[in-house]
């Protein structure tokens, strides 16, 4: 397990590397469809101004960038496997001029700081992709302070995500994908209800609770949101890199045709759901 583990996570780095390029070229996009699931987890949080917050598998920067200015009396370290990732948040910090921000490239589950050092954990999309989610959330408890919240947004289910769904559906028929999705890190595998409260309440947290979050992913034309979505879905575009030519080419006119679906006032519109928990430690 400990050997699988590692080379998930080994994987995962290189992985988020890669693509660290297309979240940077994306941003504006990424920042703009993906806020409301920041706003919730942010909320739960119940930040003060000189909250101490951690926030884990930041990539490019968020919620941690955003929850930044929300503390300006406090201080916000973020943190991520990938390097790469976390240099697109460096500069962007940079690029706002915030201050109280620093930044820590670390595995979610091996944090290197101090028992009880943070009023707040965040992690949005983070779990989807951890080898080790006990390993994580024990590390994330391990380093809050008491009372502190720990807050977390993940994927939903695949029929509230069409955003992903469609071209996973298609890899599916024409190529190979991951067997058992919930072991291997992917999108939905802690979507089932419930799933994320089992996980905190296992790791000792109390007042946990779930809520949905939904917003749509809305592009222009298929095109945009072909370029979109192999540039910065690390489970797609690593699945279509699977697929020989032409199932690859099989794929894509499958899914130009289902969009066809969900096209509304001269834009495609695309739903995503999440659920957001949160945990107090006792
Ligand atoms: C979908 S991105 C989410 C980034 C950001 N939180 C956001 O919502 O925009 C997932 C991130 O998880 C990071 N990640 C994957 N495995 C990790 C691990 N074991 N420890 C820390 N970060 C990890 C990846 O490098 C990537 O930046």
């Amino acid at each position: 397990m400990a050997v699988a583990a590692d080379s998930i996570r080994d994987r995962q780095r290189i992985i988020w590397d890669q693509f660290a390029a297309g979240w940077k070229k994306w941003d504006a996009e990424l920042l703009g469809w993906q806020r409301p699931f920041g706003d919730a987890v942010i909320k739960d949080a119940r930040l003060r101004p000189d909250s101490i917050v951690l926030d884990v598998a930041s990539g490019t920067g968020e919620p941690g960038l955003t929850a930044a200015a929300l503390v300006p009396d406090g201080e916000v370290v973020l943190t991520d496997i990938s390097a790469g990732m976390l240099h697109v948040a460096e500069e962007k910090a940079s690029a706002q001029g915030l201050a109280n921000v620093s930044f820590n490239v670390c595995d979610a589950a091996e944090l290197p700081f101090e028992d009880a050092t943070f009023d707040a954990v965040l992690c949005r999309f983070g779990f989807n992709y951890f080898p080790d989610m006990r390993g994580a959330v024990r590390e994330m408890v391990r380093a809050a302070k008491p009372g502190a919240r720990i807050s977390a947004a993940v994927w939903g289910r695949t029929a509230e995500n069409p955003w992903a769904a469609l071209v996973l559906g298609s890899l599916a028929q024409h190529a190979e994908l991951p067997r058992r999705p919930d072991v291997m890190p992917g999108l939905f595998r802690c979507s089932a209800p419930g799933f994320m409260t089992r996980l905190f309440r296992d790791a000792g947290l109390v007042d946990v609770a779930e809520h949905k979050v939904s917003t749509d992913l809305v592009h222009d034309s298929p095109d945009s949101y072909w370029e979109f979505i192999t540039d910065i879905a690390a489970t797609v575009a690593t699945g279509l890199a699977k697929a020989d030519k032409e199932a690859r080419a099989l794929i894509r006119s499958d899914v130009f045709q289902l969009l066809g679906r969900y096209e509304h006032q001269g834009a495609l519109r695309l739903r995503s759901a999440a659920t957001i928990v949160g945990g107090t430690k006792a």
